[in-house]
């Protein structure tokens, strides 16, 4: 039985792209997207115990609190339903990641606890059927099990390998708006549905990359700017950086990202951006590191 500690990591997901194609009959749309992963994390930290709890800590705690329905806890509690095992462990999550922000936070932590308690709970029930147990808690944490780039597709559930992606830096950026994802798939009611992109097999440089995405587009970023004009901002605001060389808007907002040709350019840039943003630069993160 191994009762050692367990921590991981919970990278920002970031859609490169982000394709509306179509929708179910139970009102989810279908997408076609590019996941990628990083610079910033939110960290899940799990040790043994007699019952099952949460303590929450970081500088986006405040805006979550440790309720059953917290993603973290119902990730425990499926994995535990799983194994026919009784949920016992005491969970941290650190929480560095803005709040229903469109970086997939809340399903990073998710995915996160599901590693985290395999390990402490000895299952080794392997990624692929963590990820078929996360897709019953968020479309998105399937994709967030292993968090290393992936094309979406489904309702975000269903995984194929993303082109060879090259060396860049990523800037997020977050004004400090929540947005409620239902309310920006509500928001694009009546919009077209766009096809999925073709892709290729990789690109030799972040520049090949940012000129084939320019190509591409999120399909929320229109409704999430009519709800929250300050996105418009941020991507103004991330154009005009040096180096810079694509500006969009990740899921479903408010977080924006800026791709560059290094993470020390995107670090660079960070420091130009109005105060009192969040944001945070660096490389795409690389689960084998
Ligand atoms: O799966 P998740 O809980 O993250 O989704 C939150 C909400 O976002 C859903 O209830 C649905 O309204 C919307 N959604 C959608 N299509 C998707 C993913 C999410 O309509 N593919």
């Amino acid at each position: 039985m191994s009762h050692f500690e367990a921590g991981e990591l919970a990278p920002a997901k970031v859609n490169l792209y982000l394709h509306v194609t179509g929708r179910r009959a139970d009102g989810y749309h279908l997408l076609d997207s590019l996941a990628v992963f990083g610079p910033a994390a939110d960290l899940v930290a799990a040790a043994p115990a007699a019952a099952l709890s949460l303590a929450l800590d970081g500088p986006f705690a405040a805006g979550l609190a440790a309720e059953p329905d917290n993603l973290v806890l119902r990730a425990a509690r499926a994995l535990a339903e799983a194994a026919g095992i009784e949920a016992r462990a005491a969970l941290a999550l650190t929480k560095r990641l803005p709040i229903a922000s469109g970086i997939g936070g809340g399903s990073a932590d998710a995915a996160a606890a599901l590693r985290a308690l395999d390990r402490l709970w000895g299952l080794d029930f392997g990624a692929a059927r963590l990820a078929r147990i996360g897709a019953g808690l968020g479309a998105d944490v399937p994709v967030c099990v292993a968090s290393r780039p992936a094309r979406m597709g489904g309702v975000g559930e269903r995984l194929s390998t993303a082109p060879v992606l090259p060396e860049c830096g990523l800037l997020l950026v977050n004004p400090g708006a929540a947005l409620a994802t239902p309310a920006v798939f509500r928001a694009r009611a009546g919009a077209c549905f766009t096809p999925p992109a073709v892709l290729p097999d990789g690109w030799e440089d972040a520049a090949a990359m940012a000129r084939d995405l320019a190509a591409l587009r999120n399909d929320l970023e229109a409704p999430a700017i009519f709800l929250c004009p300050m996105v418009a901002e941020v991507l103004a605001a991330l154009r005009e950086l040096p180096g810079c060389l694509l500006a969009r808007m990740s899921g479903s907002g408010a977080t924006c990202f800026g791709l560059f040709a290094t993470s020390a350019a995107a670090q660079q840039a960070a420091d130009l951006l109005p105060n009192g943003w969040w944001r945070d630069a660096g490389g795409l993160y690389d689960p084998a590191a």
